[in-house]
C-alpha cells in the first residue's frame, strides 16, 4: 500500500496577540476520512488554530501543509480544499439562504447552471430546501448553522472545519448537527476538523480527539485511548473537603462504595472530562481547578 501524507500536517504552530500567547508551538495531523475533535475549555486556542489553518489569520511561526504541500492562503487551489464554518455565524442577514450560497459560489468560480445545481444539492444535503428563499435573518439558530454548513460545502471541499458547530443550540438542533456531521463524513467522504468544548460531542462523534489547554496540546488519541487507565465508572460525592471523585473498573464495586458515602452521590461512566482533569488539573466546563480525584479498583 502506498503511504499518503496526512491531509493536514501542522508543526510548531505559535501565535501571540500583543503580549498574550494563544498558541505555544503545537503539532497536529488530520488524517483522511476522520472526524478529529479539538476539545478544550474557553480560551484554549481552538478558534485561533482554525483561523490560522484556514488562512484567516497569520501564525507567528510554524508550518502548515495540506497533503504534503506547504499552505499558501493566497493560493485559490489551496483554499478550495477547505470549507469553513466559523464560530460566529456570518451569513448576510438581508439575503436569502440561496443568495448567501450563490455569492460564495461566485468567489469559488462557480457559475450558471453548475452553481444552481450545486446550491440545490447542498441545501438538500443539510435538509434546508424549504428555507431556500427565506431571508437568513429569519432562520432559527439551528437552521442558520445548517445554512453556514451548506455554504462551506458548496465548493466540494475535502476538509470541513467546524468551529463549535452546536454551541448555544437546543438539544434537538444539536443532535441534528451531530447526525449531519456523521453523514457528511461517512456518506460524502468529507474529513472533519471539529472544535468543541462539549465533552459529549467529542466523545460520540470523533474517531480521534486532541485535548488542548492554554495553547498547548495535552494529549491525542481515540476517546477510548484517552479514557484508558482511569477506570470505567466515576463516583462523585461531596464532603467537608469539597467535591471529590473516585474511579472504579467495576460497576458493582462503585455502587457498593457509593452506598457507604455520606451526602449527595452520583455514579456515572468515565468521560473525556476525567481524562482532561487528570492531564491538566482543570475541568473543560468551568476551566476551574478540579476537585480531588482518586482511583480505586
Ligand atoms: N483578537 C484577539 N486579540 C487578543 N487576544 C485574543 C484575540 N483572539 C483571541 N485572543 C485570546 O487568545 C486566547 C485563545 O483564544 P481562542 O479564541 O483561540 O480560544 P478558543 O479555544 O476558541 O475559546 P472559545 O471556546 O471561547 O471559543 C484567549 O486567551 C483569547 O482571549
Ligand atoms: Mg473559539
Amino acid at each position: 500500500m502506498p503511504e499518503y501524507p496526512p491531509l493536514l500536517t501542522v508543526r510548531a504552530l505559535s501565535k501571540s496577540y500583543r503580549h498574550k500567547q494563544a498558541l505555544g508551538g503545537i503539532d497536529l495531523e488530520l488524517r483522511a476520512g476522520e472526524i478529529l475533535a479539538f476539545l478544550g475549555p474557553n480560551g484554549a486556542g481552538k478558534t485561533t488554530t482554525v483561523n490560522i489553518l484556514t488562512g484567516l489569520l497569520r501564525q507567528d511561526s510554524g508550518e502548515i501543509s495540506y497533503s504534503g504541500v506547504l499552505f499558501d492562503p493566497e493560493n485559490a487551489a489551496h483554499k478550495r480544499a477547505i470549507g469553513v464554518v466559523p464560530q460566529e455565524n456570518n451569513l448576510d442577514r438581508d439575503l436569502t439562504v440561496a443568495e448567501n450560497l450563490r455569492i460564495h459560489g461566485y468567489l469559488f468560480g462557480l457559475r450558471g447552471r453548475e452553481l444552481t445545481r450545486r446550491i440545490d444539492e447542498t441545501l438538500e444535503l443539510v435538509d434546508l430546501q424549504e428555507q431556500k428563499n427565506q431571508a437568513a435573518a429569519e432562520l432559527s439558530g439551528g437552521l442558520k448553522r445548517r445554512a453556514v454548513i451548506a455554504r462551506a460545502l458548496l465548493h466540494h471541499p475535502a476538509i470541513l472545519f467546524l468551529d463549535e458547530p452546536s454551541a448555544g443550540l437546543d438539544p434537538v438542533s444539536r443532535r441534528a448537527i451531530h447526525s449531519l456531521t456523521r453523514r457528511l463524513n461517512r456518506a460524502e467522504g468529507v474529513s472533519i476538523f471539529l472544535t468543541t468544548h462539549y465533552i459529549e460531542e467529542a466523545d460520540i462523534l470523533a474517531s480521534r480527539v486532541i485535548l488542548i489547554n492554554a495553547g498547548a496540546i495535552a494529549a491525542t488519541g481515540s476517546p477510548a485511548e484517552l479514557k484508558a487507565g482511569i477506570g470505567k465508572y466515576a463516583v462523585e460525592f461531596s464532603n467537608d473537603n469539597g467535591e471529590s471523585t473516585l474511579y472504579f473498573e467495576d460497576r458493582a464495586r462503585a455502587a457498593e462504595e457509593a452506598a457507604a458515602l455520606p451526602g449527595e452521590i452520583r455514579i456515572r461512566e468515565v468521560s473525556l472530562e476525567d481524562a482532561f482533569i487528570r492531564l491538566t488539573g482543570k475541568t473543560i466546563g468551568e476551566g476551574s481547578a478540579a476537585s480531588k480525584h482518586r482511583r480505586r479498583s
